[in-house]
């Protein structure tokens, strides 16, 4: 675009059924939806457990902005922008750590308690007789304008006004709960660092394909087809079935149209989810094991409703991809209009026997890690989505299929049953639509 965006040009790019491919590429575009999206909304920063003891801090980039949490003292987790007050230099250089007893800015020594305010200045007399003030707001650290946290999960917002953040992750909320309700102990904790994966494409390609339900058994057709072989070939010689791990796998060589059993939903803030797929029940005594655990923790009753809820995969927009029947979820922070940064976190369910752990690991490396062949195929098709909408040869991106045909009940869309229905794609192009043209 020209530098003149306005509503109205933004809301000419976003039609029901397509979207034009500027959305994607254009510079003008991308800056704005870092200010009107992911500097305005609540956006993911981390989870408690990245900061357990006071001192720990973990640095994260919202929109184009840097910040960290941090645990204080009084094991408070506060965030602010990573910016010391005195001359602007980032204050934490290292991605994570502990800072001690105070944060020490490596440039001239400034000092900063965890609660953000400026303990002390070297040599402060320096300051007599000019306009500086150590009170001063402006010599503190900048907290984030509005930080909450959902059950552990800490996010931000940067603007002063607009929803709770129970009120906009609304319905949303269903992942981050069955995330924890599925820990028998009601709690769950990072394991390790996450995997990090810069992809070339636009930030919303990733989104997009996440509840695409028309690709998996395209895109990830050899994939499938390769591991049901070996399966087959293995339980043919041992006589027993392989391990449930490798199912994680074959499924991508479930035939295309069976995809048509899973049902999507659309929220108005533009989350969407994906349910079904995945029941993760098998009869081994491992998961009895577990679901005994899990009943015996809630009751008979709650625990066979959070071990019934099938939702395989939840989008939190514009950050967030979780999937909580395999503790994991991703974090998107859009680092150019064709460059996304992708971070990839596992979890372990608290109060949960090993093999349970070991089974959402063995999805995270075979599925989600950066090395899976599963991830490459999609990266792929990515990066090709990206260049074939920057350049020449078409206008219009179709999100045709079932348009139209979505059931919508009190402003929540639900695919059209046995479909394969591209709802979640416009749901979220219109949430975009909103943010977009919103405030001007
Ligand atoms: S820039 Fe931080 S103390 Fe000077
Ligand atoms: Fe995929």
């Amino acid at each position: 675009m020209d530098g003149s965006l306005t509503p109205k040009s933004i809301e000419s790019l976003v039609e029901p059924d397509r979207v034009h491919r500027l959305c994607y590429t254009d510079e003008d575009i991308f800056q704005r939806e870092m200010e009107k999206i992911h500097e305005t909304v609540w956006i993911y920063v981390g989870h408690k457990s990245q900061v357990k003891e006071p001192g720990d801090y973990y640095t994260v980039q919202v929109g184009r902005q840097l910040l960290f949490m941090v645990r204080g003292a009084d094991d408070k987790i506060r965030v602010f922008y990573n910016r010391c007050p005195h001359r602007g230099a980032m204050l934490c250089s290292s991605r994570s750590g502990n800072a001690g007893r105070r944060f020490r800015c490596s440039y001239h020594a400034w000092m900063f308690d965890f609660d953000g305010s400026v303990a002390s200045i070297p040599a402060l007399n320096g300051y007599e007789g000019t306009r500086f003030n150590k009170d001063d707001p402006d010599a503190q650290l900048k907290p984030a304008a509005r930080v909450d946290d959902y059950r552990g999960f800490y996010f931000v917002s940067l603007k002063e006004d607009g929803p709770d953040l129970d009120s906009f992750l609304g319905g949303a909320k269903l992942s981050l709960d069955q995330l924890v309700d599925r820990a028998p102990e009601g709690d769950v904790e990072v394991v390790g660092d996450c995997f990090r994966m810069i992809q070339k494409s636009n930030w919303k390609i990733f989104l997009e394909n996440q509840l695409d339900v028309s690709h998996p058994s395209a895109t990830h057709e050899s994939t499938g087809v390769a591991t049901w072989k070996i399966e087959r070939a293995m339980e043919k010689r041992t006589g027993q079935k392989a391990p449930l791990s490798y199912s994680f796998l074959s499924a991508f060589k479930m035939p295309i149209e069976d995809w048509r059993m899973f049902e999507t939903v659309g929220h108005p803030q533009g989350h969407c989810m994906l349910q079904g797929y995945m029941g993760l029940r098998p009869q081994d005594p491992d998961t009895l094991e577990y679901e005994g655990l899990i009943k015996k923790a809630y009751g008979e009753e709650r625990g066979e409703e959070i071990l019934s809820t099938d939702l395989h995969h939840v989008l939190v927009y514009p950050c967030l991809s979780v999937q909580p029947p395999l503790q994991q979820l991703r974090a998107i922070r859009p680092l150019g209009p064709d460059r996304t940064l992708t971070e990839i976190w596992h979890f372990r369910l608290k109060g949960a026997p090993e093999p349970i752990y070991r089974r959402a690991l063995d999805y995270y490396y075979l599925v989600n890690s950066p090395s899976t062949m599963v991830n490459a195929d999609d990266l792929h098709n990515f990066w090709k989505c990206h260049e074939g909408l920057r350049r020449d040869g078409g206008d219009w991106v179709s999100l045709h299929r079932n348009a139209g045909q979505d059931r919508i009940e009190d402003g929540v869309q639900y695919s059209a049953p046995d479909t394969m229905s591209e709802m979640p794609l416009r749901s979220m192009m219109q949430a975009w639509k909103h943010y977009m043209t919103q405030g001007d």
